[in-house]
């Protein structure tokens, strides 16, 4: 029989696509991968052995998702279109994962549950393609008979499928680092998000600000309030305290891989205080030469990440580059929490790069003052 390693997250699609595989003829393997998201992983298990899996795997990947995606995506900085990736990043570990299982259990197939108009299933294929192109790819999505939703329900009903059928409008995507939201009403770009739309930050005006210092050793950040934290717990505080005061929301209209066009909401408050207190230090360490050419990388960081190319060789490379800055970015950042934003009120490092004897107004300035007219002249010359 035909092993399938299909990524199962729970869903109606990933879980009619277990039967559909058996009814396919394949011996279907379900890999469930823990990166945060809320959920009850025996019930998963239940769910995916209901449908028919033979066998499942729940990899707790919170970890590697921390340490090897989420980090080196802050210290780059890489955004695409103002989106903080949480969705994007957290693909290749699953793909990865699942190359994995696939290896452990002899399996020549693999599978998931994309569709295809969006860029998850871009994300998964590539990062196979890359990691082993031996495998082959079976995206039941883009080839069953269903048309509708509906349709996929009765299918399930009547295969005995446990279904959860009160889940909500929204096609919802979560992990640690953030929480992605489409479909329903907001497929109408116009169509202001109905609060219920928004899973983790809240609407509510929060009226008194609070401060944080955050500090970072080598672009990590590895210290709140001065006292030493995990990364992974640091996320999940921010993500809660920003949440509080509906800090990280996007409501964006984004270029798909695809070429589409579609509309999303994101709430990603960690990511959103973490990039700005980042990016705050790095203005005071580094210098301007490395400053502008690191948002160059930034975006193609971003770029790389959107597009599923994870595990290129580009990516890697980019690492060298940023890991060589990253030596100079120790230091605290002050940050007050107000409603709906996240502002910087002060920082300090011992590689600072500014120099208040240089830059002061007051009379103990050592700046030569005089030298700025030869300065000019010279720099004027060619005009
Ligand atoms: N547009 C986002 C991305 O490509 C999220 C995709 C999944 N979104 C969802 N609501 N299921 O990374």
């Amino acid at each position: 029989m035909k092993k399938i390693i299909l990524a199962y997250s729970g869903g109606l699609d990933t879980s009619v696509c277990v039967k559909w595989l058996n009814d396919k003829g394949y011996y279907v393997i379900a890999a469930i991968a823990d990166l945060g998201q809320k959920a009850n992983f025996k019930a998963l298990e239940k769910k995916a052995i209901s449908a028919g899996a033979k066998k499942v795997y729940i990899s707790d990947l919170k970890k590697e998702f921390v340490q090897d995606f989420i980090l080196p995506a802050l210290k780059a900085e890489g955004v695409y279109e103002d989106y903080y990736l949480a969705t994007a990043l957290g693909r290749p570990l699953i793909a990865e994962e699942i190359v994995k299982i696939a290896h452990r259990e002899k399996a020549d197939y693999v599978a998931h549950g994309c569709t295809g108009k969006g860029n998850d299933q871009v994300r998964f294929e590539l990062s196979w393609k890359i990691l082993d192109s031996s495998l082959q790819v079976i995206a039941p999505l883009r080839e069953w008979e269903f048309k509708t939703r509906e349709e996929e329900i009765e299918y399930a009903k009547k295969n005995n499928i446990v279904l959860d059928l009160k889940k909500s409008v929204y096609s919802i995507d979560e992990n640690l680092w953030g929480v992605s939201i489409e479909c329903g009403e907001l497929e109408e770009p116009w169509n202001e998000p109905p609060t219920d739309a928004w899973q983790t930050t809240a609407s509510k005006i929060v009226s008194s600000p609070i401060y944080l210092e955050i500090y970072f050793e080598k672009g990590m950040p590895v210290k709140l309030n001065n006292k030493e934290i995990s990364f992974e717990d640091l996320i999940t505080e921010l993500n809660k305290l920003g949440g509080k005061f509906g800090i990280g929301r996007r409501d964006l209209v984004e270029d798909r891989i695809v070429g589409i066009k579609s509309r999303e909401l994101y709430e990603a408050p960690a990511a959103e205080i973490l990039y700005k207190a980042h990016h705050d230090l790095e203005r005071l360490v580094l210098d301007k030469q490395t400053l502008d050419f690191k948002q160059l990388i930034s975006l193609k960081y971003g770029e790389i990440i959107y597009q599923g190319l994870w595990f290129c060789g580009l990516k890697s490379a980019l690492d060298g580059f940023i890991d060589f800055t990253q030596k100079r970015v120790c230091g605290t950042v002050k940050l007050k929490l107000c409603h709906g934003r996240c502002e910087i009120v002060g920082r300090r490092s011992e590689h600072s790069l500014y120099k208040k004897k240089l830059a002061t107004y007051g009379k103990d300035s050592e700046f030569d003052q005089k030298a700025a007219e030869g300065f000019i002249k010279i720099l004027g010359m060619g005009y």
